[in-house]
């Protein structure tokens, strides 16, 4: 039997275990994907720590995958085609047709939502099986190792920043120039909103700068909510950090009607009502998107230009490359690559 190389984890809170596993083949409505390369997101610890409800190991991490299409299961749609250069992002599939789905509370889907690398083997591996739901196609234009982080990182900012509210000229502030701030500081500046960028000491600044950022502020040596008050106040701030105080820090400097979305899976988080009732500001989570939106993140990427920054490492060095993401210290995100 034909085998691959993999990365599982066994149990929550245990080791990267790249292991031989036999090549998987795809079943009714799934595709199997070449995996090319897989970025390593922060929300892969929900996988590495077993927080996601419900989720069994062993289990293949990673949900920001591209590869090619290898072979296809009965009753995949007619457009999928082997040798097509798909993504797969984090949410794979829905069913929305329950009553759940219809109000849309997917989470709550009656037959079971599912996530790349939580439901199913994610993308640190060789071959990957994926429902054809998930697959967005990936324009030619881009190479394989920058469209990885699009799947997850970029649609979940740049869909955020679609659906915000907030028009060419506002000021929009992204909290965070890690491997999602990093994105959505550029996806900020290429839809036209005057770009402030936050972060934990200058030494991003030069960088989030280069990003599109025309403002940036050091959350460590100024006060953020009366930095973005003395620009005005904020229409949205994009809070893609993994503290929740650091977030509640942000909601003085946000305009009246201005809106905290909240990307970051962050701990608990404490806010002044005051500042919520006067000038009703709002607070609202943002949950990454579907496949659609990922291929509309990627053509946006193409025709503007948004690149993530990446450093690479290949599959069998996935310790250090996922240590290198807890440690804050990639610039900024950290990629997989199977030789594939
Ligand atoms: N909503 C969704 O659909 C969705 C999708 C993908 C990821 N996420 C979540 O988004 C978060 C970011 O993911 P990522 O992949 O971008 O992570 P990452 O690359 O590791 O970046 C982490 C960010 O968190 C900030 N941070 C870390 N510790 C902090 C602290 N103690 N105080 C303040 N800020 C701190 C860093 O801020 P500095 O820039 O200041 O160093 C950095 O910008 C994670 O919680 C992830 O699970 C959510
Ligand atoms: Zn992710």
């Amino acid at each position: 039997m034909p085998t691959m190389r993999a990365v599982q984890v066994s149990r929550p809170g245990g080791p990267l275990e790249l292991v031989e596993r036999p090549i998987p083949e795809p079943g009714p409505g799934s595709v199997r994907i070449q995996v090319q390369a897989c970025g390593i997101c922060h929300s892969d610890v929900m996988t590495t720590e077993g927080q996601w409800p419900g989720i069994t190991f062993p289990r293949v991490p990673g949900h920001e995958v591209i590869g090619v299409i290898d072979a296809a299961g009965k009753d995949v749609p007619a457009r999928w085609k082997a040798g097509q250069r798909v993504g797969v992002g984090w949410h794979a599939w829905h069913c929305g047709h329950c009553d759940n789905c219809r109000r849309g509370d997917y989470f709550a889907c009656q037959t079971g939502i599912q996530v790349t690398g939580i439901s199913f083997d994610g993308g640190y591996a060789e071959y990957m099986i994926a429902p054809a739901t998930s697959l967005a196609l990936v324009p030619a234009e881009l190479p394989t190792a920058d469209a990885a982080p699009l799947m997850c990182a970029g649609v979940t900012t740049f869909n955020a920043l679609r659906n915000s509210g907030a028009k060419p000229g506002d000021l929009v502030a992204v909290l965070g120039v890690g491997g999602l701030g990093h994105l959505g500081v550029q996806y900020a500046a290429k839809m036209g909103f005057r770009t402030v960028a936050i972060a934990r000491g200058k030494d991003k600044e030069p960088l989030a700068r280069q990003l599109g950022a025309s403002h940036y502020i050091d959350s460590q040596s100024a006060d953020p909510a009366a930095e973005l008050a003395k620009l005005g106040g904020a229409r949205v701030v994009l809070a893609t950090v993994t503290h929740g105080p650091a977030m509640s820090a942000t909601v003085g400097g946000l305009a009246p009607r201005g809106r905290l979305m909240v990307l970051g899976a962050a701990g608990p988080m404490e806010i002044d009502p005051i500042l919520l009732i006067m000038g009703r500001r709002s607070v609202e989570g943002w949950y990454s998107g579907t496949s659609l939106d990922s291929q509309d993140t990627l053509a946006f990427s193409v025709q503007s230009g948004v690149r993530p920054m990446n450093e690479v490492y290949p599959l069998e060095r996935v310790a250090e490359a996922y240590d290198r993401m807890m440690s804050g210290k990639a610039r900024f995100r950290v990629v997989l690559t199977t030789g594939n």
